[in-house]
């Protein structure tokens, strides 16, 4: 980021004791939009993108990493709803399911192990909710439940984390062929794993909702409020499940419309737009999208999963050692959800709720919030942080070092949000096979 802080003259007058938090947001996320957008290609990735749409993924076996058959006696999948919010990190010594060698399709940035990320202790923890068992990722009890399915991810960076997560879960047992790529960055891509006939789908959609991102003619994001992003959802009656995880990007500067009347802006002082913040906003475009999908769907019957909002951890400047230095989980009642990260997290499960009691005598909808707010701000050590680059310490520890402490190592703590979409996916299949 360049030294001068374009707010920086601007500030004084603007900032009121309401609006200061909002910009406090703000400001750590402007960073990120480098991040999240271009990450810098310090080394190039081993396999251009053309390589990788002319060539199915190439996954070495890996014979010494447990087999999911194996590993674990079948566990009665949860009949009722587990609360995931409450629990707490134990130690865990099976480890991972796979490896940056195992798995291919890990992004280069979150590729810690690879990068020369030295510590492994963060790869040897569980959650284990309160009121439930989490087991293990299974694969092959997850491509049963999705045979014949087409599961899409719709969001920012964190939706790719996830389904990148999702790939080298399910790449011990099925290779994941991908036959579609397009955008900067892979911003949309299709996997076919053809030995169960699924479909799996990345659409690039930071706020859900229709709007553009910020430009050199305009610096600030637009979002239309009213209607949803085309994008993914004039594919939507191709969808059998989805799931939908946003939530930083709304933090930046933005301008906000409703029905192509202006609403206010989220940190503009220069343009003298009312600020308001970005937390109805976020609700707002909930409401419309979680409306559109109930809506828009036609005959087809679509499940949504909504991920809640998953914290950042960073301790000191992004561009200094030592950002996101813990190496560790933090202790149970050692850190709350709280500001701005419990708020998000609220509004998406209020949202959830609310479009599960409107749909409720609609078929072939389902709602379901994928509660990981609160397992991932207990994650401060699952973090690229300097290894989002390759061997950043290579010639000795320098002055600046980029850190991404937003997005989660592969392997890492966001596999156990796929071992919840998993116990989700299952007990909607016990329920539908009571129903019918
Ligand atoms: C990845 O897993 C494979 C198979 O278990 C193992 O041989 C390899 O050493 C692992 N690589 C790393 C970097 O841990
Ligand atoms: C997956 O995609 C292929 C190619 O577009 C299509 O022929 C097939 O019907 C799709 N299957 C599912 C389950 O969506
Ligand atoms: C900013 O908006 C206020 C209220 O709408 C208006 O009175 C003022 O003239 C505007 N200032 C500028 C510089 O446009």
């Amino acid at each position: 980021m360049s030294a001068k802080n374009p707010f920086k003259d601007q500030q004084s007058h603007f900032l009121t004791k309401k609006l200061l938090p909002y910009a406090l947001y703000a400001l750590v996320p402007l960073i990120f939009i480098r991040l999240y957008l271009y990450p810098i290609p310090l080394v190039q990735s081993q396999r251009s993108q053309e390589d990788l749409q002319n060539n199915p993924i190439i996954i070495t076996s890996s014979p010494s990493l447990p087999s999911p058959a194996v590993q674990e006696k079948k566990s009665k999948p949860n009949e009722i709803p587990c609360d995931y919010f409450k629990g707490k990190w134990v130690p865990d010594k099976l480890g991972p399911l796979y490896n940056g060698t195992t798995c291919s399709t890990i992004k280069d940035g979150q590729n810690c192990i690879t990068h020369g990320r030295p510590d492994m202790g963060y790869l040897y923890w569980r959650w284990k909710p309160k009121q439930c068992k989490l087991p293990r990722f299974n694969p092959s009890t997850f491509l049963q439940l999705l045979k014949n399915k087409h599961l899409v991810f719709v969001g920012d960076s964190m939706a790719r984390n996830q389904l990148e997560s999702l790939l080298c879960l399910v790449s011990s047992v099925a290779l994941p062929n991908l036959v579609y790529s397009n955008g900067e960055e892979n911003k949309f891509r299709r996997w076919n794993i053809p030995s169960h006939n699924i479909n799996v789908s990345i659409y690039w959609s930071p706020f859900l909702v229709k709007g553009s991102e910020k430009s050199n003619e305009f610096n600030y994001n637009k979002l239309l409020l009213d209607s949803v992003d085309d994008r993914w959802a004039a594919d939507m009656d191709h969808f059998d499940m989805m799931v939908l995880s946003v939530g930083h990007w709304f933090l930046h500067p933005a301008v906000y419309y409703d029905k192509d009347v202006l609403l206010g802006c989220h940190y503009c002082p220069d343009l003298n737009y009312t600020e308001i913040g970005f937390y109805d906003v976020f609700r707002k475009a909930f409401d419309t999208t979680l409306k559109a999908i109930t809506d828009g769907r036609g005959n087809n019957a679509i499940d949504v999963i909504v991920t809640t909002f998953s914290p950042a951890h960073f301790e000191g400047e992004w561009d200094k050692a030592g950002a996101c230095p813990k190496k560790e989980p933090f202790k149970e009642g050692e850190k709350e959800v709280q500001w701005m990260d419990a708020e998000m997290r609220k509004i998406e499960v209020e949202e959830v709720e609310k479009a599960k009691k409107n749909s409720a005598k609609l078929p072939g909808l389902r709602f379901e919030a994928l509660d990981v707010t609160k397992l991932s701000i207990m994650r401060p050590d699952g973090h690229p942080g300097p290894y989002m680059n390759p061997f950043p310490f290579a010639d000795g520890v320098k002055d600046r070092v980029q850190n991404d402490c937003v997005h989660w190592c592969l392997p890492g703590p966001i596999d156990t949000w796929n071992e919840i979409l998993l116990q989700i996916v299952q007990r909607w299949e016990i329920q539908s096979s009571r129903v019918s």
